[in-house]
């Protein structure tokens, strides 16, 4: 296992920065595909001008028979620092299709041979709560105890709880346990990375996390909660059976509870996060007629700082990135 020895953080929030600049003139404009392309492509641009040796381990995936940024590919010019890389250019592709807050571009990056490979699996069960409720909570437990053990360890009442839920017909026996234990819930129809952020920053507004969403979202949000501190607690969910045949078939075991440490194990993490559509977490991509302006999340574990980035981006470079939006 080699560390890389360089901050690549702030190179990563120009990654995260290009691949929201190329896409966010999709906002609202019904065509998830083109938006999704503008991000890899822009994103894959980026990743190819820095000093590293990188695979992708955590990729647009097999699913969307992706032909740019699939698990496997080598990014970077080369070099001593090798790594493994978690990305998302367009987390969130419906929620920038149909004009909806919080889409966001996300990457993560850790010393090679530290990522989980999801491989077959698509689905995870998460509970992520802040580092305060860490030990007080239970996947396997009824979503009654979990709430009222949260409450008890960030000193509020289960009613002053509000708890992130992504809103799919799969959930509909979790809203209720939610609804009947009286705690408050924000549905959103997408978008679980940011609903994992959410629950772990002590700015906002949201406790916990909870419901199944995507594996490969999962990796990145683990890269993201150990550097900010906080849990994540997660159990692969596969949604249909040809999924958990897959599963059987790679020997994965659908009863191990995954922390945050099994599926980054390393310390020397970088992440970064740029908002697209603009939301309750971090700004979208604004355009000024002259240039842009971004707001962004970049963490380096390492050292543990956090930072937000307002960037002013003029016209010119931005078209460097932008060949789809100026052709
Ligand atoms: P995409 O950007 O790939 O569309 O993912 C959005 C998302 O909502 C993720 O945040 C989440 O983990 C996953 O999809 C849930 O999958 P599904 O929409 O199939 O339930």
């Amino acid at each position: 296992m080699e560390a890389p020895q360089k901050n690549l953080a702030m190179d990563l929030v120009r990654v995260t920065e290009a691949a929201a600049l190329a896409c966010a003139r999709w906002l609202g404009r019904g065509d998830k595909d083109a938006a999704d392309k503008a991000a890899v492509d822009a994103m894959r641009l980026c990743f190819n001008s820095m000093d590293i040796e990188g695979t992708v381990m955590i990729g647009e995936g097999e699913k969307d028979d992706a032909p740019m940024l699939f698990n496997g590919e080598k990014l970077g010019r080369g070099g001593d620092t090798k790594v493994d890389i978690a990305v998302d250019p367009l987390e969130g592709t419906n929620l920038l299709a149909f004009g909806r807050p919080n889409a966001i571009s996300v990457v993560g990056v850790a010393p090679a041979g530290t990522m989980f490979d999801p491989g077959p699996s698509y689905y995870m069960q998460k509970l992520v709560v802040p580092s305060a409720a860490k030990n007080v909570v239970d996947i396997e437990a009824p979503t009654q105890h979990n709430l009222k053990y949260i409450a008890k360890a960030l000193d509020k009442d289960v009613d002053d709880l509000v708890v992130f839920v992504l809103d799919k017909p799969r959930h509909k026996k979790l809203i209720s346990e939610i609804r009947e234990a009286g705690a408050r819930i924000q549905l959103h129809t997408d978008g679980d990375i940011t609903g994992s952020l959410m629950a772990i920053d002590p700015r906002s507004e949201v406790d916990v996390m909870m419901g199944t969403g995507g594996t490969p979202e999962g990796v990145l949000s683990a890269i993201a909660i150990r550097i900010m501190g906080g849990e994540m607690f997660c159990k692969l969910d596969p949604q249909r059976q040809d999924e958990k045949n897959a599963l059987a078939e790679a020997g994965m075991d659908l009863r191990r509870v995954y922390k945050v440490a099994d599926l980054v194990a390393a310390d020397d993490l970088f992440f970064a996060a740029t908002g697209i559509s603009g939301g309750t977490f971090l700004k979208g991509v604004k355009y000024t007629g002259h240039g842009a302006e971004t707001s962004s999340l970049v963490m380096r574990g390492k050292t543990g700082t956090i930072r937000y980035v307002e960037a002013i981006h003029d016209w010119e470079s931005l078209m460097k990135f932008s060949a789809v939006q100026y052709d």
